[in-house]
């Protein structure tokens, strides 16, 4: 079915468009740029054509002969929402681990005894791409009701050059077949795998010869991500891969300062897109990355599923950085995968204001991704949009995130 190419979305009581926010810094709620009373959104194709006075664009959209898509009662209307950072291509449940977590084990101690990231890795070697594709669609699935239209994912349970490839290759494969647009990076360095017969250094060399090459050749991934912790690589060993991968023309992301410090000055020393979790990172940490354009990306589910302390947005915003949120949906220490509830958490925890909560899941994440067409409201941006029943930005995240979109548009397609 081809779809018409003129759509009039609305009337809206606000639109939260956005647009223009800075991409570093505290932002309080008064900056938000709001178009306030019976707006409507005017779609051309997958992209906003205007947005504007409702019964103006109503009597453009009858020239135009677009389809109206007339919403009865009080809406407000926000970007669809982006998570920047997940791995929801995996196979198998991790619920043994969570369970010996709660009663007590460590999160590091589970992993070093061969639990943890290799018990999905086990999983997700058994499971062939198709199974693969379809956990991804079904994940992805959830997600765009709840508001996401564009998801960032992760490789990182295969850990060999062919699994590697299974998994890219199913987050391709998913990719064309899902409406949610998906973003792949290459995990291959999320661990050593135990059944590699040699040091980390030897494991990154092997990944940098045989895999990358394919990645690039296949066009799979333009993203590379390391895990630089105790039990997965150290910052020399980091550096010298991510050195290599940039020069191969990779835009570089790093599993930073998860429980201990170390990997977000790796990011900022080599111009990372970002540093994500950050739990662990001190003032030293927090002053360095501000300084920088790394974008430090907060991930409450997995301080949430690991009982861990939220990373310090709120530090790190007022110390000048910026600040995305994503949701880390992962089988070991984030399986709720709820972006909404989780970006509602850190906004209590953290007091971050609803304009730097929205911020992290919009414009901010979308920077987070280098993606330049989405985040905000505006013409020419994807028409990804979110209606949500209320009349008020601020009833959304009263809610603590259960107030769902009821409506929900990726490309300018309601969904
Ligand atoms: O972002 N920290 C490393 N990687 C994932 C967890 C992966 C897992 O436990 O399976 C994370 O939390
Ligand atoms: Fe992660």
């Amino acid at each position: 079915m081809t779809q018409p190419q003129h759509k009039l979305i609305g009337p809206f009581k606000q639109v939260v468009t956005m647009a223009g926010l800075p991409l570093k810094g505290a932002l309080s709620d008064e900056t938000l740029p709001i178009i306030e009373g019976e707006t409507g959104i005017l779609v051309s194709g997958q992209h906003i054509a205007q947005i504007g006075k409702y019964s103006d664009l109503r009597k453009e959209a009858g020239a135009l002969k677009a389809e109206i898509h007339h919403l009865d009662g009080d809406y407000v209307c926000l970007p669809g929402f982006i998570d920047a950072h997940t791995h929801i291509c995996f196979h198998g449940s991790r619920a043994r681990d969570y369970a010996s977590r709660n009663a007590g084990k460590a999160y590091l101690e589970i992993a070093k005894a061969g639990g943890g990231i290799w018990e999905s890795v086990t999983k997700t070697r058994k499971a062939s791409q198709q199974i693969l594709e379809a956990g991804i669609i079904q994940r992805a699935g959830r997600h765009l009701k709840e508001g996401v239209t564009t998801i960032e994912i992760k490789s990182g349970y295969g850990l060999s050059v062919t699994d590697e490839l299974k998994m890219l290759r199913a987050i391709k494969a998913a990719d064309k077949s899902h409406p949610v647009d998906f973003v792949a990076t290459c995990l291959a360095a999320h661990v050593k795998p135990r059944d590699f017969d040699g040091e980390q250094e030897v494991y990154l060399e092997h990944i940098c010869e045989k895999l990358l090459p394919l990645v690039k050749k296949e066009n799979l991934a333009n993203r590379i991500d390391i895990f630089i912790e105790d039990s997965a690589f150290s910052v020399d060993a980091a550096r010298t891969y991510l050195a290599k991968t940039i020069e191969m023309d990779f835009e570089i992301t790093i599993h930073a300062d998860q429980f201990n410090p170390g990997g977000s000055a790796l990011a900022v020393e080599l111009g990372a897109v970002s540093a994500d979790h950050l739990e662990a990172s001190t003032e030293k940490e927090i002053t360095m990355l501000a300084k920088s354009d790394v974008i430090p990306v907060a991930l409450p589910g997995a301080s949430i599923g690991i009982g861990c302390a939220f990373t310090p947005g709120r530090k790190l915003l007022d110390a000048g950085a910026s600040l995305a949120i994503a949701s880390d949906w992962n089988p070991g220490s984030a399986p709720m995968g709820d972006l909404m509830v989780q970006a509602a958490i850190l906004g209590a925890s953290e007091k971050l204001s609803n304009a730097e909560v929205l911020a992290g899941i919009t414009c901010r994440a979308a920077a987070t991704l280098q993606l330049t067409d989405r985040g905000k409201l505006e013409s020419g941006a994807l028409g990804d949009l979110l209606a949500f029943p209320c009349d008020h930005y601020n009833e959304i995240f009263w809610h603590q995130g259960k107030l769902r979109p009821e409506k929900v548009w990726k490309n300018g397609m309601v969904v």
